[in-house]
């Protein structure tokens, strides 16, 4: 902990592999932020028409791949993580939803990972950036990936400024989450980016057509339509 400065990155674990962390995060309930991350990017892209493929990279347990494929009834999304025990929870739900001739699911890590698609129209991303022990692989698989002119969307958490904020949105928003959740929110916020430090990271990648922006007190969004 640095008691006198900016609150440095501490790096946690990339994939979420642990079968107790994989059933608590898949039954926890990330509505508000994971509904936030569909409505913004409808939003974000409002009028393009969502009718093709969409990769989703480190789509942990489907939440968002699920909500996102129910809001875009065109489209058909490909999951992508490196977790087992994520994946097992994302199939499962998936089935449920009755949605499996729309989504299809992959176990790789990025950025070997090699999707069904070489390039998509949309390219989405929750909650990756952070676990990513070199975040440019997160760019690099950004840049391969999109077609030109896709819309490409990633959210991510935010580092806070102190260990101070960290406690205040730990209590905000995870008061009464299992203690498993609430360590992990607390670990991701540690991993997690500063907005100056993802700007940086779009410098190094070259990819000057995407462009971060804060969107909430726990939040950011990389946004950008390749060019065409
Ligand atoms: C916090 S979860 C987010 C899951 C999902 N996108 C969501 O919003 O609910 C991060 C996910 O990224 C996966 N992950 C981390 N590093 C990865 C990598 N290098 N390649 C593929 N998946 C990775 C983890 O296994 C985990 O499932």
């Amino acid at each position: 902990m640095n008691e006198t400065g900016p609150l440095q990155r501490t790096p946690e674990p990339e994939l979420m592999d642990g079968e107790a962390q994989a059933r608590a995060y898949a039954e926890a309930d990330f509505s508000e932020p994971h509904d936030q991350f569909v409505t913004l990017f409808g939003e974000f892209f409002s009028g393009l028409a969502v009718d093709g493929g969409v990769a989703d990279l480190g789509c942990g347990t489907a939440d968002v791949t699920l909500r996102f494929a129910r809001a875009f009834p065109d489209c058909h999304v490909d999951g992508v993580d490196g977790s087992t025990a994520m994946l097992a929870h994302a199939r499962a739900a998936v089935s449920t939803a009755g949605l499996d001739a729309r989504i299809s699911l992959l176990e790789g890590r990025i950025p070997e990972a090699v999707l069904p698609a070489a390039t998509y129209p949309v390219v989405i991303s929750n909650s990756l950036l952070h676990h990513l022990h070199r975040p440019g692989v997160m760019w690099a698989t950004v840049d391969r990936l999109a077609e030109p002119g896709a819309a490409v969307f990633v959210m991510d958490l935010l580092r806070p400024a102190s260990e101070a904020e960290l406690e205040r949105l730990v209590t905000t928003h995870a008061a009464g989450e299992p203690e498993i959740l609430q360590r992990d929110f607390r670990a991701s916020l540690h991993a997690a980016f500063t907005i100056d430090e993802v700007e940086a990271q779009l410098r190094d990648a070259d990819l000057d057509w995407l462009d971060a922006v804060v969107v909430s007190d726990r939040h950011l969004v990389v946004s950008g339509q390749r060019p065409g």
